[in-house]
């Protein structure tokens, strides 16, 4: 297991990175001023509110609210986890990601190989399994049985892992511990390790930047278990990943929606008859993750299930792990396919026409869906029924995120039991934080208050005008957009009582900004990011020093910082000797241990 990212080298990457470079790599930027401006790739809209600082390298959607670094660009844009972030921006600048040689997490001994050896290593296993298939006959026919071509067999890499205990062996001999570890190579109880799929069709499940990290292999004739999937592993988690992301992204994309359907045969026979944005979970209901890591993709997501009962409760789960993930712009739809049916077989029977004929003319908004699933057994020709149904919809809608969609579904529940609802006496979700949510966000206020009419933007605008700050607040405001005056000033001058509300943060960041001598603010809300003070520097990287947004000059900036250390400087002096004994006249942090230069 490798070690941690050393900081000096995210420091490093966010002074040689350009985010204008980053985004303008993936949606189009226009200059407007200091800053470049977009329509928010996060939200729907017509006019831009999506603002990307060359200075400060940060971006921020006035719209919704999104913000953060290059870093967290890429966490959201490509739906990747921080660490691949870094190597993504890593990649742009060709150069490799350090680990450090302690501090590993995992204390796994087992678990000595770097994951970069593990991609490798899965990335030629699956090469292996897709020279199998050209050799086994057998396999071949079973796959052009099944309506395949070989270009949708290349398209999904699709393979064939040949019969016997041993077929990983004579390949990859000098690999058995990496193999275990990424879960082709199993264990049985007398300790021998055995290959884990053995004659099956082998599925590659590739993450969203292309990178083998398990297999799904089916047998060929009528066995059990039909399936059969890597196990969890280091580099494989079947409840977050989606067979056929990789593949099917661009085509989603595109046609402004993915299909989600059961089957891995339901993903490649939907590619192979025309339809190529089609994704499988992972023999799991789509969760919130699933749901999350799809909306960065595409507004759209239409959840295809069988019309059996088993169908039917799997779209209850997926409409519940889709309606936290709703903002504006985003939409869910169901369809329901007949009793015994897979997107396999239909398309198999009716065709690609058949099959979006079905789509286009079934297929059932999430909120439909919703009125119609709890609707079903109310009355609500009675008081009685009208209240239930208040009762039971009030709290799903308010799952949504608040937001015009919110409002209107809202209002329909209204208009349908005749009484207007109060969001704050129901029990409400909203403002809960999800799970897939792990990004640094500003949305306003979450709570059920805009309900009616949209206030939604008016909260989102009032968070960022100029708000009256504390001197503290100012001084740390400064130099979060300008992280260089750190090396202007000293503690001989300054003293900072640690009485004052903070002025921990104000310290440390005057240390860090001076010792990594950081040049904008991307650098410096990474170096605290996941800690106590994450949120704060969040919230004051979206207030503008200047009422009308323009930049302060270099020289104003330190004039202003110099002053406002000065403030601070009098009011810890001030507070030791009027609020401490002298006693206790301890809790002066110095700032630096240099002579002073301002
Ligand atoms: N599945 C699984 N383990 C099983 C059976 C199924 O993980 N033992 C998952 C697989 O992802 C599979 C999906 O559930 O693709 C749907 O399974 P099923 O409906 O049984 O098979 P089909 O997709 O219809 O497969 P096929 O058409 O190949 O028979
Ligand atoms: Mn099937």
């Amino acid at each position: 297991m490798a070690g941690r990212i050393p900081q000096h080298f995210i420091d490093d990457l966010l002074s040689r990175i350009d985010i204008v470079d980053v985004v303008s790599s993936r949606i189009e930027l226009k200059r407007a001023g200091n800053n470049h401006k977009a329509c928010c790739p996060f939200h729907g809209e017509k006019t831009p509110s999506f603002t990307v600082s060359q200075n400060k390298q940060f971006y921020h959607c006035f719209g919704c609210g999104v913000n953060g670094s290059a870093i967290g660009f890429l966490m959201e844009y490509d739906g990747l986890h921080f660490v691949d972030a870094i190597e993504t921006l890593a990649e742009m600048l060709g150069v490799e990601v350090p680990r450090e040689q302690s501090g590993s997490k995992f204390n796994n001994p087992q678990a000595a190989t770097d994951n970069r050896e593990l991609f490798q290593l899965m990335e030629t296993v699956a090469v292996h399994y897709v020279n199998q298939l050209k050799n086994s006959q057998h396999a071949v026919e079973y796959l052009t049985k099944r309506g395949l071509s070989g270009s949708t067999a290349k398209r999904f890499r699709i393979g064939y892992a040949p019969d016997g205990y041993d077929n990983l062996d004579k390949t990859f001999s000098a690999q058995r511990k990496a193999l275990e570890t990424t879960g082709m190579l199993a264990k049985n109880d007398r300790g021998n390790v055995y290959a884990r799929f053995r004659d099956r069709i082998m599925f590659p499940i590739r993450d969203r930047r292309g990178r083998v990290i398990g297999f799904g292999g089916r047998v060929l004739e009528k066995q059990e278990p039909k399936y059969l999937n890597s196990p969890e592993t280091l580099l494989f988690h079947k409840s977050k990943e989606l067979y056929g992301l990789y593949e099917s992204r661009r085509d989603a994309q595109d046609s402004g929606y993915a299909l989600i359907v059961e089957g891995y045969m339901d993903v490649v026979a939907l590619a192979e008859a025309g339809i190529g944005n089609a994704m499988a979970t992972l023999g799991t209901s789509p969760n919130q993750h699933h749901c999350e890591t799809l909306f960065r993709i595409v507004p759209r997501i239409v959840f295809c299930f069988d019309g059996d009962r088993a169908g039917r409760e799997a779209a209850w789960r997926a409409a519940q792990a889709a309606l936290p993930c709703l903002r504006d712009g985003r939409d869910a739809h169901f369809l329901f396919l007949p009793d015994g049916e897979d997107p396999d077989s239909l398309v198999a029977n009716e065709g690609r026409q058949g099959f979006e004929k079905r789509l286009n003319e079934t297929r059932v908004a999430i909120i439909d869906y919703l009125f119609e699933h709890v609707g079903r057994d109310i009355d609500t020709s009675e008081l009685g029924g009208k209240a239930r149904l208040a009762e039971q919809m009030t709290p799903l809608l308010m799952q949504m995120p608040e937001g015009i969609y919110r409002n209107i579904c809202l209002q329909r529940l209204e208009n349908i039991v005749g009484f207007p609802i109060d969001p704050a006496q129901m029990t409400s979700g909203s403002s809960k934080r999800t799970n897939a949510e792990t990004l640094p966000t500003m949305r306003g206020n979450r709570s059920g208050a805009g309900m009616g009419t949209s206030n939604h933007r008016q909260e989102n605008r009032r968070d960022r005008e100029p708000q009256k700050l504390s001197i503290m607040r100012h001084t740390i405001l400064l130099l979060l957009n300008h992280p260089e005056l750190a090396s202007h000033c000293s503690s001989e001058e300054f003293t900072i009582s640690e009485h004052l509300q903070g002025a921990q943060l104000l310290v440390a960041m005057l240390e860090t900004c001076k010792q990594h001598t950081y040049r904008n603010s991307a650098q410096v809300l990474e170096y605290f990011r996941d800690t106590q003070h994450e949120a704060v520097l969040q919230k004051l990287m979206l207030i503008d020093l200047m009422p009308d947004g323009s930049e302060l000059e270099e020289a104003q900036a330190q004039e202003q910082f110099r002053h406002c250390l000065q403030q601070i400087h009098n009011k810890s002096i001030a507070g030791s000797v009027t609020q401490l004994p002298s006693s206790q006249r301890t809790g002066l942090l110095s700032v630096t241990r240099k002579k002073p230069v301002v």
